[in-house]
Parts: C-alpha cells; structure tokens; sequence
C-alpha cells in the first residue's frame, strides 16, 4: 500500500514563522510494491488539529486533484494572515486508484506579516555608541561587554500558546525564567543587515507561568558589529550599537490575548558576565560580574539602567526560513595530553566548528585561576597546540571563575573550527578527566541526505571528511573555512562544490536564503560580488571584490542547480533577472565577448598546480589562463541563462541568449583554440574546462581528450588542477571513457591527491593539495585550512559517476533518474544513498569472482533509466528472473558494452554472470 511521509512546507519540516502566503507543500511516497506512483492527492489544511481529524478543512480542502505532482504544490486556500497556525494533511491515490492513509498531520505558521503586527514593539538595546571615525571605525577594535536586558511581567493564567518573534543587531540569546529558549546559535544569522534582518519565531508556552515571569536577552558582537572580512581585522560593518526586537504574544485559553513587547520598560545591565565576544577572537566571560537570576522573575533591577529605544533600521525584516544553526552533537575528546607542564591539550578526534562546554571542578582550577581555552586544526611536532594558520582570528575563550562551585561553562557567541583544544589554568600534573570537555559542533541544521560505504575504508573516511567539511563550513551562509580569520561566502568554492553539498546535504531551504543574499549583495550594474554577503561599505569599494570569474558567475549557476536537484522553478523566476542583469552587464562592456573587463580580481582556477616543493612535479605551468577561464564561464553562465527563459517562458531571450552563448563559444574557440586542439596555457585545467563547458569545434573533442590524458601524463599522471577544474577534469576523464584513470586519481595516496590527506589522517577537506606534505612540512600558514569544502568536489564524481546517481535535465529533481553506476574490481562493494525531494535513491554494486550484483532503488512516484555495464554476452537477471521478464523493466537496449533499461519505482537486484572479463580494465 501507497503512504505519505515527510510533509514539508518550503522546504522545512513544521515551520514556524514564514513569510510566504501561500507556501509551497510537498511529501515523500512509499510503497512495497513496485511501479508505483501517484494518481491523485487530496490535501486538507485547518487552523485547528481536531479539524482535520474529524475530515473538516475551513482553510483549504484541494479536493481530489488528478497529478502525480508531490513536490512544489502552492496552497491555494482561503487567505491567512499573520501569525496564523495552518495544520495540515495529505492523502494520495495510487496507479490502481487506491488510496493511501491520510498522513500524519503536519504544520506550517505564518509569521509576522506587516510593521503593525509588531504592535508596539521597539527596537531597544545598549548606550549608543559612538561610530569611530574614518578608518578608526574598521581598524579599532572596541570591545564591549555583552549587555543584558530584561522584563518581567505577570499573566493571568498559564497560556495555551505563547509565540515570541525576535531580531536583533548583534547576535542574540534568549531567556524566560531562567532558561535558554531554543537550540539556536549565533542568531538572527547573517544577512547584510543593511538591507535584509531575519526574525525567528519560538513557541514558549511550556516556559511560562502563571504570576510573575521574566524574559531576557543577550547581545553579542556577532557578524553585525565583530570582525569580519577577508582579512579578519576590519569590524564594524554593518554598525556599532547592539539592539534587539521582541514581541511575545500570549494567547489564552479563553480566547483572550496579551502582549510583552521590547519597549522602553525594559531594562538593562550593560557589564554583564561576557565581558568580550567576537566570532574570531572568542569569548571572556568573567562569573565575577554574574547577575545572578537576571532572567527570573524575582530579581531585583532597581540598579539596572533604562534602556536606549532607537528608530528602525531600515533593512526589511523577514522570516528565517533556512534551517537555523544549532548545536548538531557534542563529542566527548578521544584523548588528553599534557605537552607543557599545565597545558592540557584535547583531542576531539574530529575537526568540527563550534565551542567547547567545559566543567570547570574547582579542586582541578589553579586557585583564582582564570581558565583559558586556545583552540586549532593541529599540533605542532611537540604536542603543543598549532595556531600559526588562524592568522588573525585568535580563537580564545576565558573564563574567570568566581567561586568554589563545581559548575559548567561555554562561551556564546563565538565558534571556530578545531580538533584540538588546549585548556590552561588547571592545575600542573593532574590529568583533567576526558568529559570536562564536551565539544559542540554546530551548523546550519541542514538533514544529511547522504550514506556511503564501500570496501575500500579510505573512499569511507573520504566522504565523511567531505560531509564534516560541508558541516563545518554552512554556518548561514557557506563559508570558505571556520577557523582562521575569514569565514566568508565565498561564491567561487560554492560554484566548484555546490552540486556536491546537494548530494551531501538537503540545502533547499539553505540555499533558497542565500540566493538572496546574493541578489542583496549585487550592485547597480549587475555585478555579483566575490563574496556573499557583501557588506557594501567603502572598504570592501576599494578592494574591488566583484566580478570574479567563477565566483560572480556562482550567481547563475547555483539557481539552475537548485531547479536540477529540487525541481525548484520559483528559484527560476525568482532570479531569472537579477541573473540576466550579470550576463548583460557582461556583454555590454566586453563587446568582443572574451570576458577582459569589469573584472576586480580574477582568481582564476584558484589554487591550481600551485605545489611547491614536490619531487617531480613541475611548479609552473599549471595555472590556466585567466582570459581562458573567465571566458569558459561567461560562455557556460550565458547558456544557462538561456536554458532559465525557456524554462519560464520567456521564449525570446532564451533564443538570444542562446545566440549569445554559441557567440561566445565561438570567439573563445577562435581566441583560445588551436586547430589542433591546443587551448591556450596547454595544461589539465584548460582541458578539463573545455571539455566539460563543451567549448570545441566539430570533430575536436577527441583531439582534447588526447591533450587532456597527455597533461595528465605530464605530471606521472597526478592532477595539477584547482577548485574550479578539479571536477571537471574528473567528469572529462569519464566522458573520454577513461574511467580507470579518474579511478586511479580517486584512489592514488600521492600528493596531491584526496586519499594522501585521509592517509595523513586528515578528518576534514584540506584547502590545498599540499597543506602538509610528509618530509616537506605545512605550507605557509597565512593561507593553510584544513577545512575547505572546494576540494570536496569529488563527491560529485562519486555520486554520479561511481554509484551513477544522476539528475535528468528533462524532468528535473531526480523525478527522472539517469543510473549509470561504474563498478570496478579494484573496489569490491560500494553502495551510496541519496535522499532526493522524492525519497531514497540506492545504488550498490558488489563483486565476486563471477557475479557482479548492482542494486537499485528509486522512489515511489519517480522512474529510472539505468545503464549498466555487461561485456559480450552476459546474463543479466533481475532477482531469479532474466531481466528481460523482470517486473516493471523495460529494455531500451542490449549491446556488447551495455544494457539500458527503463525502471518503475522500487528496489532491484541485478545480476550480471561475468564471462571471463576484467570489469573496466
Ligand atoms: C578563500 C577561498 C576563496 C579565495 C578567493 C581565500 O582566502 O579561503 O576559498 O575563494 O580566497 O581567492
């Protein structure tokens, strides 16, 4: 039987506090029977549970609707408005007209729609301090301690629903009677605050009383006020002066309503026990300077100063709807050591982006002590804490203790990436216990759509380093790394690794937020920044951070993606003209349509062959030219438009951009392309590009494929590539029908290559091939993270050409999926899961000596192409059948090399009865 789980509204499970009117619903399909799908639904959304489980829809009752459609479907009831609570249900029919169970209920609720819904609200917060003047205001660092603010008020009954919407300048911590509301980090998370703000919406009845309560919140420097930028040391961005706006909305049983809202009433306490917060410095906090119980009802504030109420800014406030940060795990250290005597250095056993919780049991404090947490990537060769590659940020959080109790700590508004922490101030010689320290990894709480396992452990240990770097590194926006003095959006690696982190990740709702900041950070002329978001200041004017080829162009390519992998064509029309606005401005002032002007930096194929100091492999000569590749792109993101018009409709500019794309490609060919198929630099990366952005003659691709093996044997068959040709080289080398050799790259333990730095116990993606290489050392530390997602691109390649996992441009969000696995015997057993819009998509195949099982499974309501691998020939069976009388199999076509066949929904069991061969040899 049919059944319907894992109802989502945009994306989200259970939102709380959107925006969007009329959302976008979907679920996910089961069944135990093959080829299966939906022939109808019927969707019922109420405003009360018991509505709905008594069949009565007053908001909406779609009635019984013919279509296979379970993703994407707009609700089209009765008007709601703010705050309004939408339950809702779905049941679906399936090919022979049975229904399903109706599903569980699920909801969605609006947020705050319009500034009255705010009521009365203000926007409050600490003393105004004064911008420091001309360059002062970047360079100065003004810490300030973290005020606290408070309220406290009586309600007449315990509530049957309390709401709270809060946003704020400065990150912020909220609290009711003494608790921590929520699991979130690091809010309102970033946005350029000069243009948009995020609220969130929390649900706070449990935590409220009858009588006497008390709410408080903490501000914190955060992405608003701390350090931020490439460089780590310029602050102040987006302003000086910390405040916040709350509402809460009490609602009671008898129908009855009240409000509790950030107004002049409140009060505040601006020395509070967080003396400093910086995301990049860390955090001190001083129990000293506690104000014990300042978030219950019963505390005494008569010392407490009025707050300062302030204007609006003028930036849009709007409903988060991306998956907050959160803590996702705390890991208990593996081991402790004491290189120095005092210095006690952890090992988490895993780099991670967080903070550390640490019990503080004053019997092990040196007396007074203040307690100091020094966090980084690695060791140095003694056992002592390694920071050198944090540059600037200093990754320190100190705790001032203030009394004999035994009790836990952790900083607030800070993270970093680390594996290792030293703690000092304990006493010499006592080995502190492994559970003093709890570290918690956080993240952008995105669900994890990817399993992996094969025979060969390192592959294992590859894809989870993949996985932990995505982790690390999505903390609201995708950052480049967490751990030095950077930690920006940098569009380029996202360009190179995005289609990966889909695989890894569902990031439907997280990128859904951040094409926005990119459509906030572009400007007047249509260009993107380099970064994302931008804060638009003077500084950032000068350094010219715009127009990166690859990087800009990520402001194209990520919205086509989000159509491939989630079928999402609201995306589309969404962005459809900020993107036509870059590719126009592009071709206005490059009218020869090689892509030289309008460019800030040109970081071409960041990172390319740029090893130094190995045997036998040349320094130079890898790095491909920049007007090769920016051109390579402007043509690729000029195609691409194209393909956005047609898909909504805009039949016109998609036969111009069209136009435009075969124009460019043209005079790239003509500028760059020899008629012997030598492009221009001559090296792997120039190959790849071409190659993979099909920029070639008639008649040359094999010629490039020639070149491209050649460059490859230029450096004894190592890659020379870079973040943006890393995965395009590895997709050439399948389409050149060189699969062994993109296997040898997967597997080769030589520098540079993946497994070198798992062998090198790597537990996260390095930015560089030879951020450590064995005898040579670290390369120079101002620009060495071991926590770069770029290079991450191989899963990619894993999903789609190893397990063949692949998206159909036809019928996009793996409604229809192409399966092409590529087994080989160098591995025995693969098997990888993605968990699409639609459902789980398993592939494995497995060997022995003469059999070659492949397994498949596909969701309910999707279909499959599979091609997969016989020599001569071999008989495929299907469970214990010959596949050709196998149930809801269609066969395409059998040759000596392959067998194509059409699948229904379900799971599949092929068998090929090997013949004397060597599977791809
Ligand atoms: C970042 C990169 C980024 C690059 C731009 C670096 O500092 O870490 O990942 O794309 O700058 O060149």
């Amino acid at each position: 039987m049919i059944k319907v789980t894992d109802l989502r509204c945009e994306y989200l499970r259970n939102p709380l506090g959107i925006d969007i009117l009329k959302p976008r619903l979907g679920w996910k399909l089961q069944s135990d029977t093959r080829n299966e799908k939906q022939t109808q639904y019927r969707i019922m959304v109420a405003t009360n549970k018991k509505l709905l489980e008594e069949e009565k829809a007053d908001l909406w009752d779609s009635g019984i609707v013919k279509s296979d459609k379970n993703i994407h479907i707009r609700y089209e009831g009765k008007d709601i408005g703010s705050e309004t609570k939408c339950f809702w249900k779905v049941r679906v029919w399936d090919k022979n007209g049975n229904p399903s169970e109706w599903s569980k209920i699920a909801h969605w609720r609006i947020g705050l729609l319009t500034d009255s819904d705010w009521k009365e609200s203000r926007w409050i917060g600490e003393k105004k301090r004064r911008r420091a003047r001309l360059l002062r205001k970047w360079f100065i660092h003004d810490y300030d301690p973290s005020p606290l603010l408070r309220k406290s008020f009586t309600l007449k009954t315990k509530p049957k629903n309390a709401l709270i919407y809060i946003t704020s300048l400065g990150d912020y911590e909220l609290y009711i009677n003494g608790e921590k509301i929520g699991n979130r980090c690091l809010s309102p998370e970033w946005t350029d605050y000069k243009q948009r703000i995020q609220y969130q919406t929390y649900e706070v009845e449990s935590a409220l009383l009858e009588g006497e309560n008390a709410v408080g919140v903490m501000l914190g420097d955060g992405w608003f006020k701390g350090n931020l930028g490439p460089f780590g040391v310029l602050h102040n961005h987006y302003g000086v002066t910390r405040r916040f706006k709350m509402l809460l909305h009490i609602f009671y049983e008898d129908g009855t309503s009240d409000y509790v809202y950030s107004d002049e009433h409140w009060k505040i306490w601006e020395d509070g026990p967080i003396q400093m917060s910086d995301h990049f410095m860390g955090e001190v906090y001083d129990a000293k300077k506690e104000q014990r119980g300042w978030d219950q009802p019963d505390f005494n504030a008569s010392e407490w100063k009025k707050v300062w109420v302030y204007d609006p800014p003028k930036a849009q406030i709007v409903a988060q709807m991306n998956e907050p940060i959160e803590i996702i795990e705390e890991l208990t250290p593996i081991e402790v050591s004491e290189p120095n005597p005092g210095e006690f250095v952890f090992n988490i056993g895993q780099n991670i982006s967080g903070f550390c919780k640490i019990h503080l049991n004053p019997s092990l404090v040196v007396e007074g002590a203040k307690v100091m947490l020094r966090h980084g990537e690695l060791l140095n060769d003694d056992g002592t804490l390694y920071t050198k590659n944090l540059v600037v940020a200093k990754n320190e959080d100190i705790f001032l203790l203030d009394s004999n109790e035994s009790r836990p700590f952790h900083p607030h508004f800070t993270y970093r990436g680390f594996q290792y922490v030293e703690v000092t101030g304990l006493k010499q010689g006592v080995k502190p216990p492994l559970d003093m320290i709890s570290a918690c990894s956080i993240g952008s709480n995105c669900e994890k759509t990817y399993e992996f396992e094969s025979s060969h452990p390192d592959l294992n240990q590859l894809m989870k380093n993949i996985y932990w770097t995505q982790r690390n590194n999505m903390i609201s926006v995708p950052t480049d790394c967490p751990q030095r003095g950077e930690r920006m959006g940098w569009m380029g690696d996202t360009t190179g690794y995005a289609q990966t982190s889909m695989f890894m990740m569902d990031m439907g709702a997280f990128y859904s937020k951040w094409i926005k900041d990119i459509r906030d950070a572009q400007d007047e002329l249509g260009r993107y920044p380099d970064f994302v978001p931008y804060p638009r200041n003077k500084v950032y004017k000068i350094m010219n951070f715009y127009c990166a080829p690859a990087w800009a162009d990520c402001g194209v390519i990520l919205p086509w993606l989000m159509y491939l992998n989630y079928a999402d064509k609201e995306i589309i029309q969404d962005h459809y003209t900020s993107a036509k606005n870059f590719i126009d401005h592009l071709i206005k002032v490059n009218p020869d349509l090689i892509w030289t002007e309008s460019i800030g930096h040109n970081y071409a194929d960041w990172l390319n062959g740029d090893i130094v100091d190995l045997e036998n492999y040349p320094e130079e000569g890898a790095a491909v030219p920049p007007d090769v590749f920016s051109t390579a792109f402007f043509a690729y993101s000029t195609r691409l438009l194209a393909k956005m018009a047609e898909i909504i409709g805009k039949d016109e500019e998609a036969n111009y951009y069209t136009t435009m794309a075969e124009k460019i490609k043209n005079q790239f060919i003509k500028t760059f392309l020899d008629d012997n198929g030598i492009i221009k630099g001559d090296n792997q990366a120039g190959y790849a590009l071409v190659l993979f952005f099909k920029l070639y003659r008639d008649g040359q691709k094999e010629i490039l494929e020639k070149h491209l093996i050649r460059t490859l044997k230029e450096y004894d068959y190592r890659l020379s590539t870079g973040f943006l040709s890393t995965l395009p080289f590895m997709m050439s080398l399948t389409d050149a029908q060189h699969n062994n050799l993109a296997y040898d790259l997967l597997l080769s333990e030589r520098v540079p290559s993946w497994l070198y730095m798992v062998r090198q116990g790597a537990t996260t993606m390095w930015e560089r091939w030879d951020g450590f290489v064995e005898g040579r050392g670290l390369r120079r530390p101002r620009m060495n993270s071991f926590d770069h997602f770029a290079f991450g691109c191989v899963g990619e390649w894993i999903y789609r050409v190893a397990l063949g996992i692949n998206y159909y441009e036809e019928e996009p969000g793996y409604k229809k999926i192409m399966i092409e696995p590529h087994p080989i015997r160098k591995i025995e057993w693969m098997r990888g899961t993605y968990t699409s819009i639609y459902g789980d998509i398993n592939v494995g195949w497995n060997f022995s000596e003469k059999l070659l099982k492949i397994n498949i499974e596909i969701p309910v309501n999707t279909t499959a192409q599979a091609k997969l691998p016989i020599h001569a020939s071999e008989i495929v069976k299907e469970g214990n059948k010959e596949v050709e009388n196998g149930e809801s199999i269609k066969i395409i076509e059998k040759t000596t090399k392959n067998i194509i066949m059409e699948l229904g929904s379900g799971a599949y069991e092929f068998q090929i009865i090997l013949q004397n061969r060597q599977v791809n040899k």
